[in-house]
């Protein structure tokens, strides 16, 4: 049962995060209830028509609750009401626009450019590299980010300011925590990875970043580039100018741009709390990377790997977790490789290890910046694949994972995007590719 949530001496003064922040206070948990006044005074903008507040109670996809894992079901832990946005509306409270829309009444689209790192000038490099700097030094002011000394004990939760990149890399972590199922972990699942929800819950993290930077530096047209590492003989972006050298240790160079990033979450292994560090800056490691020394990770992916992996037609297939076979997704993410037949390591996991330290720990992995950079060529694959097969939200499976069903939120964002939904061509969200693969 769902009980009164004290915050004690924990209450930072008003919280807004992913947890919005301003949801995240006693009265909305006593309420149950995530539908924030916008401009006009109104929860999600109701009087504006922008959206209005959504009983998740009386929806006939209601699951019964088979955990106690406060994301299952996602939001509805929480809040049994959280806003639905209308048309070109987006955000939590309805006050942003979809991605893709920009302007006060979301009725201008905008379409941007994701090139690979290398193509753009020196400026936009160095543009890029000042606007990250800005996402690790600026406090979020819509989210704040979950901390817990248990994940058993509701009172020992706490919402804590983050800045806005770590916003970013403590969505990863959340979703990727151990399931709580009868009081139990289970390791093996989670929200973003091992199954259907993985590419396009991918995407929705980029969308969440890039968003919010237009938001942060009113640039309209700033999109993560992406690394295209087929074929690299190891890592090239990994210099100074670029993503950063590392020393033997790993330690990532001091005339680098990211040498005084800290990675929040960092001891991620225990599974029984979230993020305990969350506000403990002095606690958290440096970035670290490791790049081509990994014996069991000897090589990035080649020209031919992903070639061979758009060959598969079938999103997904049964038993839809690491062990699928003949699955574009699980070739993707890289349990399955890309013959479609061996379960191996490859593409997307690949990397991760290939690159060694923090984006070897993946749960944590989102603390590097060559996350995004990754993550944004992986996500161009996926949208080759779309594109190559057609493909709709029809092509998403019906299975039984927990938060892995078609019409299950993603989680753990606001609004609720249906994981089906995101099987859709890029320029459905306001972006393209600058090449085709
Ligand atoms: C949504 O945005 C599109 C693209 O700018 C625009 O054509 C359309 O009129 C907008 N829809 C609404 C309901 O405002
Ligand atoms: C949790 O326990 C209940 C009651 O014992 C059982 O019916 C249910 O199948 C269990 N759920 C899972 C996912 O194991
Ligand atoms: C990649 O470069 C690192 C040095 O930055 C080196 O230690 C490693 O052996 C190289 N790996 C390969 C596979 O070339
Ligand atoms: C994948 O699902 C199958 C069928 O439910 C199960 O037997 C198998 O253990 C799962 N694989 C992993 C790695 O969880």
């Amino acid at each position: 049962m769902l009980t009164i949530i004290i915050f004690l001496a924990f209450c930072l003064s008003a919280v807004d995060s992913q947890f919005p922040r301003v949801c995240a206070t006693d009265a909305a948990f006593r309420t149950r209830t995530c539908c924030p006044l916008w401009q006009d005074k109104s929860p999600c903008g109701s009087l504006s028509g922008r959206g209005r507040c959504k009983s998740w109670v009386t929806s006939k996809d209601k699951a019964t609750p088979v955990s106690n894992d406060d994301r299952f079901n996602w939001p509805r832990y929480y809040y049994d009401n959280t806003c639905e946005c209308y048309g070109n509306y987006s955000g939590f409270d309805c006050g942003d626009c979809k991605y893709g829309i920009h302007g006060g009444k979301c009725d201008r689209k905008n379409m941007i450019v994701r090139r690979e790192l290398r193509e753009l000038s020196f400026l936009e490099q160095k543009r890029l590299f000042s606007y990250l700097a800005l996402t690790k030094t600026t406090k979020s002011r819509d989210f704040v980010v979950l901390s817990t000394g248990d994940r058993f004990h509701r009172e020992t939760y706490r919402f804590v300011d983050a800045s806005l990149y770590d916003v970013f890399a403590w969505m990863h972590y959340y979703s990727m925590k151990a399931l709580m199922i009868n009081n139990t972990f289970d390791a093996t699942r989670n929200f973003a990875h091992q199954g259907p929800a993985f590419p396009g819950w991918h995407r929705l993290n980029l969308l969440f970043l890039e968003r919010q930077i237009q938001l942060m530096t009113g640039d309209e047209s700033f999109a993560i580039p992406y690394y295209d590492w087929r074929g690299d003989k190891n890592c090239s972006i990994c210099t100074d100018t670029l993503l950063g050298s590392n020393d033997a240790q790993g330690i990532l160079s001091t005339s680098s741009h990211f040498s005084f990033w800290k990675a929040i979450c960092s001891g991620f292994d225990f599974p029984d709390e979230y993020c305990p560090l969350a506000d403990a800056e002095y606690k958290m490691e440096r970035l670290h990377r490791r790049p081509g020394t990994t014996p069991y990770a000897p090589n990035l992916p080649t020209f031919e790997d992903v070639e061979n992996a758009l060959k598969l037609k079938a999103f997904d297939a049964p038993p839809f977790n690491e062990s699928a076979r003949g699955s574009f997704r699980n070739s993707l993410e890289g349990f399955l490789a890309p013959d479609g037949v061996t379960l191996k390591r490859s593409l997307h996991n690949l990397v991760h290890i290939y690159l060694g330290g923090t984006m070897s720990q993946i749960p944590i992995s989102g603390n590097d910046p060559i996350f995004l950079t990754h993550h944004s060529f992986i996500d161009k694959i996926f949208e080759a694949w779309i594109a190559k097969y057609n493909s709709t939200p029809d092509s998403y499976p019906a299975n039984d994972l927990l938060g892995h069903g078609p019409n299950d939120c993603a989680t753990p964002y606001f609004p609720c995007h249906k994981n089906k939904d995101l099987i859709r061509r890029s320029t459905e969200f306001g972006y393209r590719f600058s090449w085709p693969l």
